[in-house]
């Protein structure tokens, strides 16, 4: 099992089952709407994602242009929950087709947010892809268009999501099973 920082992470999905499934997902994204298609990646987690999947897109023989949005929620535990953003993009999504690219989809709140917002500004249509998708969590009524795998309710780390800012770097997505005794 791999330890990194001295904690064994035993992989859930392997890099090569990731790359598999990205290539799936943008075969499947290619016969959405994709006219003109504009990418935007909500940071931090989906950055290794949103990276693996724009080149499958490119693949799939689709050119989107890519933006990056940061959200952050507020109130976690809270009654008022909340998302609110802390660096938008900087293009028009009006009359545009956008696919949001995260990395897991679990209450909802923050894609329900970001999906709402896009319309608002005019975007003809959004669709969600997720790597992950955490069903038991959900809060609200959303579903993604694209999901990557159904994922059980762990804490994963790796292939862009982290705990306290560690373990991003994983090329696979993981659980920290605990300390590592040998290491
Ligand atoms: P929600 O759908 O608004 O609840 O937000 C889900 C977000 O919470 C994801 O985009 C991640 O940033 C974060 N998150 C949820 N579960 C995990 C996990 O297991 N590992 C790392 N981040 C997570
Ligand atoms: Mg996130």
């Amino acid at each position: 099992m791999p330890v990194v920082r001295g904690k064994n992470i035993e992989p859930l999905y392997t890099a090569s089952q990731i790359n598999e499934r990205n290539h799936q997902l943008a075969a499947e994204i290619a016969k959405g709407p994709s006219r003109d298609l504009l990418v935007i990646a909500v940071l931090k987690g989906s950055f290794v994602f949103a990276a693996d999947l724009i080149r499958a897109l490119h693949d799939v023989g689709l050119a989107p242009e890519v933006e990056f949005i940061t959200l952050s929620s507020y109130g976690a535990g809270t009654v008022s929950q909340g998302v609110r953003i802390v660096k938008d993009i900087d293009s028009d999504v009006h009359g545009r087709d956008v696919l949001l690219i995260d990395d897991i989809l679990e209450s909802g709140r923050t894609l329900k947010f970001a999906k709402e917002l896009l319309y608002e500004r005019g975007a003809s249509n959004v669709s969600l892809a997720v790597l992950l998708d955490k069903k038991v969590k959900r809060q609200e009524q959303l579903e993604a268009d694209y999901v990557g795998f159904e994922c059980p309710d762990y804490f994963v780390v790796g292939y862009g999501m982290d705990v306290a800012y560690a373990f991003r770097e994983l090329p696979f997505v993981g659980v920290v099973t605990g300390d590592a005794t040998d290491a």
